[in-house]
């Protein structure tokens, strides 16, 4: 059946460009991406994992740490990180694991053997600080993932968690959020100080909390 959304996050062990280490200890109680590439020194992988490279700060505001896999060794993704900084400014500054035995990419199910037997297609995991999987994605070879959306979801998420909202279609930092339904327009008031706007009786907003 595979990884679904609300299972734990499976742990693991493993050798990566940053020494060895293991899933859950490695997160600690903040949240993580965990995302595997087909293979290194590859046109895609290198603007995909750049970006990642990049953009570690954004994620690291978002107390969320990144942690990579494919089935190559840790010495080709060492070789492979001159390369990503040399076209994208910034080389591996986050850990990837070195999966040759393909041990993690099978128990996240990242080998999809109908479009590519040998290799990870382009999975991610948003994992919550409880260690459960809150988001999945599932990208081909040929699609370079958008890092702007895993950060987008990853505050929806998290605004989710905190404040018990939900985000309408397309929104991004800054939009206002869904009110749930099960929550009463007494208990509501209370809640979201800010008010909210009533447009059927279960589809209230408010303005984003935390702003
Ligand atoms: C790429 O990153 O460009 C790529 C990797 C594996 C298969 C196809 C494309």
């Amino acid at each position: 059946m595979g990884i679904q959304l609300g299972d734990i996050a499976p742990d693991f062990t493993a050798e990566t460009t940053e020494g060895t280490l293991s899933l859950h200890d490695y997160l600690g109680d903040g949240w993580g991406v965990l995302f595997s590439h087909p293979a290194d020194f590859t046109p895609v992988c290198t603007t995909e994992l750049g970006d990642f490279a990049n953009r570690k700060d954004e994620f690291a505001k978002r107390n969320t740490k990144l942690i990579g896999v494919s089935v190559d060794s840790v010495e080709s993704h060492r070789g492979w990180s001159a390369d990503i900084a040399e076209t994208q400014g910034t080389g591996l500054n986050y850990p990837l694991v070195g999966d040759e035995n393909r041990s993690v990419a099978n128990l996240y199910g990242m080998i999809h053997p109908n479009a590519i037997e040998t290799a990870t297609v382009r999975t991610v995991f948003i994992i919550g600080p409880d260690k459960k999987i809150k988001l999945t994605l599932t990208y081909p070879a040929a699609i370079g993932r958008n890092v702007d959306e895993i950060i987008r979801a990853l505050d929806a998420l998290q605004l989710s968690a905190q404040y018990g909202v939900s985000t309408p279609v397309n929104w991004k930092d800054g939009d206002d959020v869904i009110i749930s339904p099960a929550i009463s327009d007494t208990d509501a008031k209370a809640k979201f100080p800010k008010g909210f706007k009533t447009l059927t009786p279960y589809l209230r907003l408010t303005p984003q909390p935390n702003k």
